[in-house]
C-alpha cells in the first residue's frame, strides 16, 4: 500500500484499480503515513498558515429533499428561517473586526432568493468589504444566475458532488436532482473563473470503495480549486436517521489522499469533523486540511441550521472564539492568519 501512496504523493495521480486497492486494502500503518506525507505537502505549499472563513447560514429554506439532511422539504420539524440583508451585512462587519477577509454565504436552496437578489447581496458586501474574497454555496443555479453572481464580485463557489457515482447518487437524493446536472454545474462554475469547491460526506448510506474511487477520479478530472469532504452524521429527522455515522480515521484519510492528489487545493478540517470529536479540526490539519470555517451566523438561528444531529455552533468553532480557535492551532505548529486565502496558482 505504501508504493500505491508513494505513487499518489509523486504523480499526484492513481488509477481506478489502484485507487480500489488502495481503498480496501488501508490500515493503521499506511493511513498514518498517508497523513504524515499529506501534512508535509500542505506545509510545502501552504506553510504553517491556515485560513479562516466566517460562514453565515443565511437561510434554512430548501426546495430539495435530500435524504441525508437535516434542511430537508420534507422535514416539518426543522425550524426554518432566513437572515434580512440587514443581518447579513451586521455578520460581515463583525467578522471583519474578529479578522475575517472571506466571508461564505451558505444556504438552502430558497426560492426567495432570486439570482437578482442574491447578486445584489454580493455586490452590497463586495462593496462595503473590498478586501474580502467572497464565497457563495447555494446550490443549482443558473449558468446565467452563476454569471450574474460573478459580475456582481462573487469569488469562490462551494458545490459538493456529494458522490461521483450514478446509482450512489440516487440513493442520496431524489429525483429532480442528478449527478449530471450536478457537474455540469461544476464545470459551468469553474469555466466562469469561480474558484471552485466539490466534496463529498464520508461514510454516507450507500458509499463504497467504488464509488469513493469514482470520487477520486472525479476530484481528478475537475481540478477544484477547493474540497469539502467530512463525515456524514446521522439526523433524527430524516430517512437515513438509524445509518452509521462517518468516522473520524476514514475522513482524516481521504483528507489525506485528497491534498496528496491537488496539493494546492484549499481544504477545510470540517465542522462535521469537529463534531464526531473534539480534537477533529486539529486531526484534519495534521492530515492535509488548511482551512476552518467557523460559524458567524447569528446566535438566535445557529440552533435551526441543523444539518446533522449534535453540530456544533457555540464552542471554539463559533467565530466570536476565533482567539481560543487561534491557541488551538498553535498547539499543533499552526497561525491563523488575516487574509483572504486564496488558492496558490
Ligand atoms: N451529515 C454530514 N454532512 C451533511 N451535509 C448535509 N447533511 C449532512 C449530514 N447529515 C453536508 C452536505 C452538503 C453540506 C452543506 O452539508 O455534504 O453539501
Amino acid at each position: 500500500m505504501k508504493e500505491l501512496i508513494d505513487k499518489l504523493h509523486h504523480t499526484q495521480e492513481l488509477t481506478r484499480e489502484e485507487f480500489l486497492t488502495l481503498l480496501s486494502n488501508r490500515n493503521t500503518e499506511t493511513d498514518l503515513y498517508a497523513r504524515r506525507l499529506a501534512r508535509g505537502v500542505r506545509q510545502k505549499i501552504y506553510g504553517d498558515q491556515v485560513y479562516i472563513r466566517g460562514l453565515i447560514e443565511f437561510t434554512s429554506y430548501c426546495r430539495n429533499d435530500c435524504y441525508y439532511c437535516g434542511l430537508r422539504r420534507s422535514n416539518h420539524a426543522a425550524q426554518r428561517y432566513r437572515l434580512t440583508e440587514e443581518d447579513i451585512l451586521s455578520c460581515c462587519q463583525q467578522g471583519y473586526e474578529l479578522g475575517f477577509r472571506t466571508f461564505v454565504l451558505q444556504g438552502g436552496e430558497d426560492g426567495y432568493f432570486t439570482g437578482e437578489r442574491l447578486a445584489g447581496l454580493v455586490r452590497h458586501i463586495k462593496k462595503q468589504y473590498p478586501d474580502c474574497a467572497l464565497t457563495l454555496s447555494v446550490g443549482e443555479r443558473t449558468e446565467e444566475e452563476y454569471r450574474a453572481f460573478w459580475k456582481a464580485g462573487a469569488d469562490r463557489y462551494l458545490l459538493r458532488h456529494e458522490t461521483a457515482d450514478e446509482t450512489h447518487y440516487r440513493i442520496l437524493h431524489p429525483e429532480p436532482l442528478s449527478l449530471q446536472h450536478r457537474k455540469d454545474c461544476l464545470r459551468t462554475l469553474k469555466k466562469l473563473g469561480f474558484q471552485t469547491g466539490a466534496g463529498f460526506m464520508v461514510g454516507s448510506p450507500g458509499q463504497t470503495a467504488e464509488t469513493l474511487a469514482e470520487d477520486f477520479l472525479f476530484l481528478k478530472e475537475l481540478d477544484p480549486e477547493m474540497v469539502g469532504i467530512g463525515p456524514f452524521i446521522s439526523h433524527k429527522d430524516t430517512p437515513f436517521r438509524s445509518r452509521e455515522d462517518g468516522t473520524l480515521e476514514d475522513t482524516l484519510f481521504y483528507l489525506a489522499l485528497v491534498r496528496l492528489m491537488l496539493p494546492r487545493a484549499l481544504l477545510p478540517a470540517t465542522t462535521a469533523l469537529g463534531t464526531i470529536a473534539p480534537d477533529g479540526r486539529e486531526l484534519g490539519i495534521l492530515s492535509g486540511a488548511n482551512v476552518v470555517m467557523p460559524n458567524l451566523s447569528p446566535l438566535s438561528v445557529r440552533k435551526k441550521y441543523m444539518l446533522y444531529d449534535g453540530k456544533i455552533s457555540t464552542g471554539d468553532e463559533a467565530a466570536e472564539c476565533v482567539e481560543q480557535l487561534r491557541k488551538r492551532m498553535e498547539t499543533i505548529g499552526c497561525c491563523i492568519v488575516t487574509d483572504r486565502g486564496d488558492y496558490k496558482k
